[in-house]
């Protein structure tokens, strides 16, 4: 049985992600923005939780199964942004980012970008034989080969030049695409290819770069790690047009919820502990 957009549009729907997936229409979704449970490291206290599996295979088959089933819900334009962790087991990394991502290319998300989530501020750890982890990954999948993308609206700011810039030819470039060539031996407008003056001279900051340094922030009502507003506003920018509607089938205290509805964007938000849909309503409604 289908249900109304009004009855999912702008809701957090409780339940297990797939289940309530099977429930939404098709191509109702311009992105889904979500950080899944990692594997065996919390326990949420719901039996129908993801991340509690004893392998790592039927874990990512479980992941596989949702991603498949929202392919359906995601529209042909539309894409994918998974944050993800790792995780050592008797002193091993087991590369469960990677794994999951080819679980997911496999049923057809063509993957996009695998971007660097680092954390200025990571908890320092007692590792001594190996560097302290300070990332996650966050994939970036594409329902199909054309995809919105906005990267205008994710642009960051130049290293190389910036509009104080005292550098030989930088200044007259600035937002003038075909403007005056450099001088000396660079110069000539065969110098300034589209690539060079997208990152240089682009008025509103060059292409947005695979690492992201975003500090981690707190919510102390929630008992797990929600991820940075910051992070969840770079992914809607990119991929969800004013006005869509962003999914995260793992919603917590609903941060992306809460993003995208400052961005303009519906949201839906799916998490299969009652509590947690319950806080993550009553944190909407406090900023309201
Ligand atoms: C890492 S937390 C997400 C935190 C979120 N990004 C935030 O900022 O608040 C993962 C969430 O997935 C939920 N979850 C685990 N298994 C699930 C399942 N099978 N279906 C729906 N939600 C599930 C957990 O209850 C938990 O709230």
């Amino acid at each position: 049985m289908k249900i109304e957009p009004k009855n999912y549009l702008d809701q957090f729907l409780c339940g297990d992600a797939i289940e309530v997936a099977r429930t939404l229409p098709d191509d109702c979704v311009d992105t889904i923005v979500t950080s899944p449970p990692y594997f065996q490291q919390r326990d949420y206290g719901s039996d129908l939780q993801i991340g509690i599996e004893s392998t790592q295979q039927e874990y990512i088959q479980r992941l596989a199964d949702l991603f498949e089933e929202l392919r359906r819900v995601v529209k042909p334009t539309g894409s994918a942004w998974v944050v993800i962790g790792d995780k050592y087991q008797k002193g091993e990394l087991l590369g469960i980012p990677w794994r999951v991502c080819f679980g997911l290319k496999e049923i057809g998300w063509q993957l996009r970008s695998d971007c660097i989530w680092h954390k200025p501020n990571a908890m320092p750890s007692s590792a001594k034989t190996r560097p302290t982890t300070d990332h996650e990954y966050i994939f970036f999948f594409s329902h199909s080969k054309k995809y919105h993308y906005d990267a205008d609206a994710i642009r960051e700011p130049h290293v190389t030049f910036s509009e104080n810039s005292k550098m030989k030819g930088g200044r007259k470039h600035f937002g003038k695409r075909g403007g005056t060539p450099e001088q000396g031996k660079n110069q000539g407008d065969n110098n300034l290819h589209d690539g060079r003056w997208d990152q240089a001279f682009h008025p509103s900051g060059r292409n947005k770069r695979t690492v992201w340094s975003i500090s981690l922030s707190k919510f102390r009502e929630a008992h797990f790690a929600v991820y940075p507003p910051q992070l969840v506003e770079t992914c809607i920018k990119a991929s969800c047009p004013e006005g869509g509607v962003v999914l995260d089938p793992f919603s917590g205290a609903g941060t992306t919820a809460l993003v995208a509805r400052s961005l303009g964007r519906h949201f839906i938000g799916i998490d299969c502990v009652d509590e947690y849909c319950d806080l993550a309503r009553r944190r909407l409604d406090d900023r309201q």
